[in-house]
């Protein structure tokens, strides 16, 4: 059969991984530039098959479950979820799992999550000083994992609980690594610790949930959601099964938003007329009011844009993959069953023919008029696209106009540093540390 073209280089026995883990996206690239929208790469034990550009991407994020599959792709995350748990769950199983989320993500509870963004926003920049330097994709992650212990547990335990939370996901996240993708149980340090955490999770969240059952009323978060959650054939989940889709979610949701949020202040140091474009609209939509609203924060499109530039320019998850299960056929090529798909948001949101001048950060790009997003459906793929399109996108937009909105308001943002690379290093893409950032609290 008619095989994608094979991208050159790459070692004996393990291929192209090595430099996959260096620079995947620089790799991308290259056999984009020489072979167009599809091509082929070697990967330990396997052929993967490279597919950007939006005629692509579409054929990729339309694929069915009986024909594409995720739970090869994304095993590493088993001895974090638990077995059984969304990835590794039969389809069905995990559809139902999906579906639990769905009701923990929908509007009235987006609305309490938004109320505990914009504390948060007050209570963490509100510790800042008048002036300062900081890491800002440390500042990221600490906030984010503050949002999103809120949202899980209840603002009760955000303080209460973060220090015990955070310190026992540190350790299932150092198990989660380019050595786990490819074996995840090697007796090493890093993966007894986080197994061991795994352990402690549960523990805690078992006396939670204990709590949760004597004193039921009032909890609006995703860990009551699943409490009270139940499957098609009436079985309650058992804690094992809740802790581990607080884990899901916990990794769905929080690097991600996290990084994102530490991009923003990049761009926004860089480009100083869209920080004052994105000011102005503060005051449009507030006027001299402080404390803002669910509804404020729908109206406020340029930073909706900005964030979504941000993600274009800088998506946190760089590549995705699918196991093939069934063969198929793309522009004449063949892709054989058992090979693994791979889509590039970062490649593909720089092909010029998706998005004109792609490399420059333009958050007018999506404003009424132009909706460049909307041109290729399966051009802005930083959520995935399709079937499996991340469900936490409308969470991920309130939550990052929430923090915005307040720093915009009361702060100014210097660049430190002369440049500021990705690293690639996680699997996560964000600002390569220390990521340097000064602020400056406005007089007021
Ligand atoms: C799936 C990105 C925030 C929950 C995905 C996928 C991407 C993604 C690319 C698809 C993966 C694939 O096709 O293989 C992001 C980014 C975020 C973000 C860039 C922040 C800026 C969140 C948040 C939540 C969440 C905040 C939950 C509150 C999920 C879930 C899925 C998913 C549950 C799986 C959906 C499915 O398989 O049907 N996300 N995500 N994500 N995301 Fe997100």
């Amino acid at each position: 059969p008619n095989l994608p073209p094979m991208l050159p280089g790459g070692l004996p026995f393990v291929g192209h991984a090595a430099e996959l883990r260096s620079n995947p996206v620089a790799m991308v690239q290259r056999g984009r530039d020489m072979f167009g929208d599809i091509f082929c790469v070697r990967l330990p034990g396997t052929l993967g098959v490279v597919m950007t550009g939006h005629a692509a991407q579409e054929k990729y994020f339309r694929f069915r479950d009986d024909e594409v599959s995720q739970r090869e792709a994304y095993q590493l995350m088993t001895p974090v979820f638990g077995k059984g748990i969304a990835y590794d769950a039969e389809p069905q199983i995990m559809k139902e799992q999906l579906g639990f989320f769905h009701g923990a993500l929908r509007e009235s509870r987006l609305r309490t999550y938004t109320d505990g963004f914009i504390a948060e926003s007050e209570h963490f920049f509100g510790q800042w000083g008048d002036t300062g330097e900081v890491n800002m994709l440390e500042v990221g992650n600490e906030v984010t994992l503050y949002t999103s212990t809120r949202c899980l547990l209840g603002d009760k335990m955000r303080f209460k609980l973060s220090r015990e939370f955070s310190e026992l996901y540190a350790d299932l996240e150092g198990g989660i690594n380019v050595i786990s993708f490819f074996a995840p149980y090697l007796p090493l340090p890093a993966m007894r610790r986080r197994d061991k955490a795994r352990v402690k999770m549960v523990e805690l969240i078992e006396k939670i949930v204990a709590e949760r059952r004597l004193d039921p009323e009032g909890h609006e978060d995703i860990l009551q959601t699943l409490v009270e959650s139940s499957y098609a054939d009436g079985r309650k989940l058992t804690v094992d099964e809740i802790t581990g889709l607080i884990l899901t979610i916990m990794f769905a949701g929080h690097h991600t938003s996290g990084v994102t949020f530490s991009w923003i202040a990049v761009l926004l140091a860089q480009h100083p007329h869209i920080f004052r474009r994105l000011v102005a609209e503060q005051r449009e939509i507030l006027g001299d009011r402080e404390r803002i609203t669910y509804d404020d924060l729908q109206k406020m499109k340029l930073l909706e844009g900005t964030i979504k530039e941000a993600l274009r320019l800088y998506p946190p998850i760089i590549l995705v993959m699918r196991r093939v299960l069934k063969a198929f056929e793309f522009q004449g090529k063949h892709v054989p069953e058992g090979s693994m798909i791979i889509a590039s948001p970062a490649v593909g949101h720089r092909v010029p023919d998706v998005f004109p001048e792609p490399h420059r950060f333009d958050p007018d790009r999506y404003l009424a008029g132009r909706e460049e997003d909307k041109r290729w459906p399966y051009g802005h793929i930083a959520f995935g696209a399709g079937r499996h399109r991340c469900m936490g996108i409308v969470f991920a937009q309130l939550q990052l106009r929430a923090l915005w909105s307040h720093l915009l308001r009361n702060f100014e943002l210097d660049m430190l540093d002369p440049s500021y690379p990705v690293d690639y290093t996680n699997l996560i893409a964000g600002p390569r540390p220390p990521c340097r950032i000064r602020y400056r609290r406005i007089a007021k």
